[in-house]
């Protein structure tokens, strides 16, 4: 259980540092009745929020926070975990609370808000859940006109066209208002393309081209290029070419949009029945894993390509020459084991979970032979350097698990460069649980990895979340810098830095 002195610590500081809203008033009243054990330390940000926004100024800067560092960091995660006693099953299933770090020339401010979506707002005026939840078998008491009336906005986020949005892989970008964070509403690309999924991996090429997908649980493949002003250039709806109905996540290259398509079949009957998404999927190894390639040039152009079942959640990057194509990601134990994990988690169980380990992809383009190679680290959450993206590149940062000793999570972080096979690393100990790190390129340089290393992390002793950053190619000398938040923020999945 949570210390209630320390809770009223954690309430004192919130207080001098002139909070909105107290984390201890946020932590009072949960974990008990809604199937959450809190007696893990690491888990605790995993109670979740109540629904109130957060808020902090001037936040406490420990070692030396680099001055060229301006902007806005955003990052999403499922912020929101029970109501009226109903706890999610399933760590994706919780409503979005999209994050604003600002970094302004050695002074750095924290915003945390729930997506105001449709969703989210009838489920607070009832105090209870009303929509299903991808984990979640909720009865709906609401209708359900497309994807968006059940879209939780807790993915990712991206700033387009100077738009910023909240983004989920189930349904439409939720558009938010940049400095507010307030929700307008899901955003129509194209009337073709209302309520298509848009996914929350889009591809953002060095001059401003966007590529994303978004897939359906029927088995059809939406693709989309969008211009650096936020238009939509081309656009495609397409059946996808395999029994898969869960793609995460995508690679581009010079010429190609690759997707790797695992065998996971979805029984619809069970669905309509009102099983949970995840409990109507199955996974089929003997079907194998699909590389389908596409022309980005001719998106009718497709290739498929067969290889060993694999389930992927991310991929760090990937290029072509015209002759080879070579990406790189990260396989994930298969179905059902991951979910068996994350559910476990959500109920505040400390559970060991299978490592997920760094793979590398070659497909010979004439002849059709892929040759894979893997590592042994247990990560996830790749990234490489914004400017890299779909250009031959040489490194890759993982969140990794170094010393965790049977405790859940990340603890470190690792550099690879990919073409020598170093590494470095950098371990924060055991009380330490850390989230997906993006790469800020320094200001005026121009080389790969030339950049800041930021993300957030979790500390479980101090039950306060911080900030921690970098010098990118130097990470085994630790952090730059921590900027301590006054209290917690549940864990979020992915995010991305805006130079000011
Ligand atoms: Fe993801």
């Amino acid at each position: 259980m949570m210390q209630r002195r320390q809770l009223l610590q954690a309430g004192a500081a919130g207080a001098a540092l002139g909070l909105s809203h107290l984390q201890e008033a946020l932590a009072l009243g949960l974990g008990g009745g809604d199937g959450f054990a809190a007696g893990v330390p690491e888990l605790l940000p995993l109670q979740g929020l109540d629904g109130r926004d957060l808020e902090a100024r001037d936040l406490q800067i420990e070692g030396r926070l680099p001055a060229a560092l301006r902007g806005t960091y955003y990052k999403n995660g499922p912020g929101l975990m029970s109501r009226g006693g109903q706890r999610y099953r399933h760590w994706f299933d919780g409503d979005g609370l999209v994050q604003a770090w600002r970094f302004d020339g050695g002074r750095v401010s924290h915003q945390a808000r729930f997506v105001q979506t449709q969703k989210f707002r009838a489920e607070s005026q009832a105090g209870r859940f009303l929509l299903p939840a991808y984990g979640t078998a909720i009865k709906p008491e609401l209708p359900i006109t497309g994807p968006d009336s059940v879209n939780v906005a807790n993915t990712s986020v991206l700033r387009q066209g100077g738009r910023l949005y909240a983004l989920w892989e189930g349904g439409s970008a939720y558009e938010l208002d940049a400095d507010s964070l307030a929700a307008k509403g899901p955003r129509v690309w194209a009337p073709e393309l209302a309520g298509m999924p848009f996914s929350a991996h889009p591809k953002v090429e060095a001059d401003g081209t966007l590529w994303n997908f978004g897939s359906t649980p029927g088995g059809r493949l939406a693709l989309y290029q969008i211009s650096p002003q936020g238009q939509v250039l081309r656009s495609t709806v397409f059946k996808v070419p395999a029994s898969t109905t869960m793609v995460h996540d995508f690679v581009v290259t010079e010429r190609y949009l690759v997707f790797l398509l695992a065998p996971i079949h979805l029984d619809m009957q069970a669905v309509h029945a009102g099983s949970a998404m995840l409990d109507a999927m199955s996974w089929v190894p003997a079907d194998g894993t699909q590389l389908l390639l596409v022309s980005k040039a001719d998106f009718n152009q497709r290739r498929l390509f067969s290889m060993p079942a694999a389930m992927v959640f991310h991929f760090g990057n990937g290029w072509d020459d015209g002759k080879q194509l070579q990406l790189d990601y990260v396989e994930a134990p298969a179905l059902p084991e991951v979910n068996v994990s994350l559910r476990a988690i959500m109920r505040g169980e400390r559970r060991l979970h299978q490592p997920s380990t760094p793979r590398f992809l070659r497909l010979d383009l004439d002849s059709g032979r892929i040759t894979l190679q893997s590592r042994e680290e247990s990560v996830e959450f790749p990234v490489v350097d914004p400017r890299v993206v779909a250009q031959r590149y040489r490194h890759v940062w993982y969140p990794a698990a170094i010393d965790t000793q049977g405790r859940w999570g990340y603890d470190g972080l690792l550099h690879l460069d990919i073409e020598s096979g170093r590494r470095q690393r950098f371990c924060f100990g055991q009380d330490v649980v850390v989230e997906e790190h993006v790469l800020v390129p320094k200001p005026g340089s121009s080389k790969e990895g030339e950049g800041w290393l930021l993300g957030l992390c979790f500390d479980s002793r101090r039950q306060r979340s911080f900030a921690s950053v970098f010098d990118a190619q130097a990470i085994s000398a630790g952090p730059l810098a921590k900027v301590w938040l006054p209290y917690w923020v549940t864990y979020g999945f992915h995010g991305k830095f805006y130079a000011a």
